[in-house]
């Protein structure tokens, strides 16, 4: 890819992910390309060249928008542990608390979160340079909330940062780059090739890295299992896009607008 396609294609990756911006385009073509054999989209290469212009022209897929700020358990466990998916104006929770739930009904679920929470102030999409430098964002924060929430549930954390992985009852955790694909399939082994009745994506929130994060759950995922991508980048009518192709294949796929935008993907 040239300088001057890298540039066009600068706005997909700005943002918090500057660093790894040019690893990310350079990626992107391929991990569109993966997204489309997966959705059976034959003519992926067409596609890409045209992406944009399609994208300008698909319908929207439906987005709740959730304007109200109420405070719920899921939320206050959430922030006890030290999670960010409740902070600043996010209201994650009043997704999250449903998804839960239906979750909870499950004697076994498998429940996958890439993004533990690093604090590493040079890390990508670390919690201090985002949140400031305060205590309370905990790396495996999140994780160990949902062991509360979900008592029944086989709980998989993974991250790029191999100094925050940790194993205790219940939560046990795995090196994963978002950014190389194939390190998907080692994480996988790692936790003895579950299905996975809920996948979270709370990591690098590059076009890319969500784009490989959603292949590897359609491939993954147990038959009703959800997947959720969290802080959908730019450009956002790309959902649209994909959400609409894997509606006609037997998914629902819906956009939640809580003070930060969610994907949610589930088999129907
Ligand atoms: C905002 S934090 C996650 C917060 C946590 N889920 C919570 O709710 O408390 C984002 C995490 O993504 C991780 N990350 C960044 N780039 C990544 C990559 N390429 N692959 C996997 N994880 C990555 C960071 O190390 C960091 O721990």
């Amino acid at each position: 890819m040239s300088e001057q396609n890298i540039k066009d294609f600068w706005p997909i990756c700005g943002g918090q992910v500057r660093t790894h911006a040019e690893k990310c385009v350079r990626l992107f073509p391929h991990a569109i390309n993966k997204l489309f054999k997966e959705l059976n989209i034959e003519e992926g290469g067409v596609l890409i060249d045209s992406l944009f212009e399609k994208i300008a022209s698909v319908t929207p897929i439906k987005t709740n928008v959730i304007q109200h700020n109420e405070t719920n358990e899921t939320q206050s466990i959430l922030n006890k542990y030290g999670s960010d998916k409740c902070q600043i104006n996010h209201n994650y929770h009043l997704v999250y608390h449903d998804i839960f739930n239906n979750v909870k009904l499950k004697p076994n679920a498998n429940v996958l979160e890439v993004g533990m929470g690093t604090n590493d102030p040079h890390a990508p999409s670390n919690m201090r340079s985002i949140y400031g430098r305060k205590d309370e964002w905990r790396p495996g924060a999140s994780i160990r909330a949902m062991k509360e929430i979900l008592p029944n549930a086989n709980i998989f954390g993974a991250d790029v940062d191999t100094s925050i992985l940790f194993t205790e009852e219940k939560i046990r955790t795995s090196f994963v780059d978002q950014l190389e694909f194939d390190s998907f399939k080692v994480m996988h082994q790692n936790f003895g090739n579950p299905k996975y009745d809920l996948i979270i994506e709370d990591g690098l929130h590059a076009i890319t890295s969500s784009i490989y994060t959603l292949v590897f759950g359609l491939e993954n995922i147990s038959e009703d299992g959800i997947i959720v991508l969290e802080d959908l980048p730019n450009p956002k009518g790309i959902w649209n896009m994909i959400g609409g192709k894997l509606q006609t294949m037997g998914y629902s796929a819906e956009l939640f607008d809580a003070r930060g935008l969610l994907f949610v993907v589930s088999r129907k």
